[in-house]
């Protein structure tokens, strides 16, 4: 009899030995099978406390703290953080032999299998450091002239919409930045703002898969439509996207999509990926520049100079152990474990939710605010009295406090957050916050 813990066990004891005769979709259902999982739906298994008690057994957290800010970079599980100090033990045996001969050229499985799940072909995808690397790569890679313009929303990444402000002082483009209330009225709202932005000189426009800020799931394809119509090209945000909740590039229709995989897929802290559709290619220079017989090859992303293999190898550890999941399970997870604080403190009148609760336009992220109550001093109030880790927002237009579960965060650690809330939105904070 296989109970859950052998599952999760035997998820990261698989790995790389079972995948060289099983397919990623093959393994899966087979880790579904062993844990008596495969006929419950995804909403179903998310209130499973058995279930998910094996998943937080998979972690080596520091349980003192409670780890509301998994939008920052996560945690890997034992597995992917043994796999990744293994790389780094191996490497150092005599790097030009270990690294460059033995790990590096495995990078292709981590690329296969990457592609894979976003549903690109492998030649289209290169792996990256982090989703800032990849996006910078497609932000500062186009030819764009004086006066071309680039939209985007005043809600886009700091550093993302800083790479543009460089451009607009370096090389003269101008860059629009559109506003969109929290949560906007609708997706299709959303949508509109951009097509009514849109001028003779847009070159780009540049947005969130889902903001970081409040966790607003973006409608990526009519986007995407509407600005290839008009031949312009689209660069998608997906830091917070890919392994948090489904969809395949298919579904997005984009040119360029950047992600980080130390975010929601638990790999190693240092590893991203780049998407950029195939015809695009030859047309966008790399950050570091590489070889004109590069041009077509996906791999003139990667010409970073010496790194370490150990990072982009254990991506594939972090794939097996995130397949061994499902990620629709992980969604409803995340989604159950929002709910939880959300529903609470909603009913509350002097509480403000920034995050739509449609399931269409949010997952786990969320952004709460108490009324006439400064995030930076909530947040170190929650630090100070509770050891809860949050991140403050303090946006022109709305400010709170965003709150970012994983699947290793527990029921009492949520109910511990929403206690400590309602007693600031009941009574302030103390006169020491
Ligand atoms: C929306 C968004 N884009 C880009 C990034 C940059 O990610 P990284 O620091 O992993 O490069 C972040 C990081 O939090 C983000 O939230």
């Amino acid at each position: 009899m296989v109970n859950r813990r052998t599952f999760l066990r035997r998820s990261g004891a698989l790995g790389a030995t079972a995948l060289a005769t099983f397919s990623p979709r093959g393994l899966t259902r087979a880790l579904e099978a062993a844990a008596g999982v495969v006929d419950r739906s995804p909403e179903e298994l998310a209130s499973d406390e058995f279930y998910w008690r094996e998943i937080q057994a998979a972690f080596t957290l520091d349980r003192t703290l409670v780890n509301l800010n998994n939008g920052g970079v996560c945690p890997s599980p034992r597995v992917v953080h043994d796999a990744y100090k293994r790389y780094l033990d191996i490497s150092n045996q005599s790097p030009v032999y270990h690294m460059w001969q033995i790990l590096e050229p495995n990078i292709e499985t981590a690329r296969r299998r990457l592609a894979a799940h976003f549903g690109c072909d492998p030649e289209e995808m290169a792996i990256t450091r982090n989703a800032s690397e990849a996006l910078q790569t497609a932000q500062l890679g186009l030819d764009l002239k004086p006066g071309d313009e680039v939209l985007t929303t005043n809600q886009d990444y700091g550093r993302m919409l800083d790479t543009w402000e460089q451009r607009v002082r370096r090389d003269g483009i101008t860059l629009t930045k559109i506003s969109f209330p929290v949560p906007p009225p609708s997706l299709a709202d959303l949508a509109q703002r951009f097509e009514q932005a849109i001028t003779p000189r847009t070159r780009v426009i540049h947005f969130c898969h889902i903001t970081n800020l409040t966790g607003q799931i973006f409608p990526v394809r009519d986007i995407c439509r509407m600005a290839r119509g008009r031949g312009i090209a689209t660069i998608v945000d997906g830091a917070h996207a890919f392994a948090h909740f489904p969809f395949k590039v298919s579904e997005l229709e984009c040119d360029y999509y950047g992600t980080s995989l130390h975010k929601w897929l638990l790999a190693p802290i240092g590893t991203g990926f780049l998407y950029v559709r195939r015809e695009k290619i030859a047309g966008l220079w790399p950050l570091t520049p590489a070889s004109e017989s590069k041009k077509n090859d996906i791999r003139k992303f990667e010409e970073i100079g010496t790194h370490p293999a150990a990072n982009h190898n254990a991506i594939a550890e972090a794939l097996t152990f995130h397949e061994g999941i499902g990620v629709e399970r992980k969604v409803a997870r995340l989604r159950y474990l929002k709910n939880r604080w959300a529903d609470r403190l909603r009913a509350l009148p002097n509480i403000r939710i920034f995050t739509s609760s449609d399931p269409a336009q949010s997952g786990g992220l969320a952004c709460v605010g108490i009324d006439g109550t400064d995030a930076a001093k909530l947040t170190a109030h929650l630090w100070a009295t509770r050891r809860i880790i949050v991140t403050p927002i303090k946006h022109p237009e709305y400010e709170g406090i965003r709150v970012t579960p994983n699947v290793y965060t527990t029921l009492a650690e949520i109910d511990d957050f929403a206690d400590a809330m309602e007693a600031v939105a009941a009574r302030g904070l103390p006169p020491t916050a």
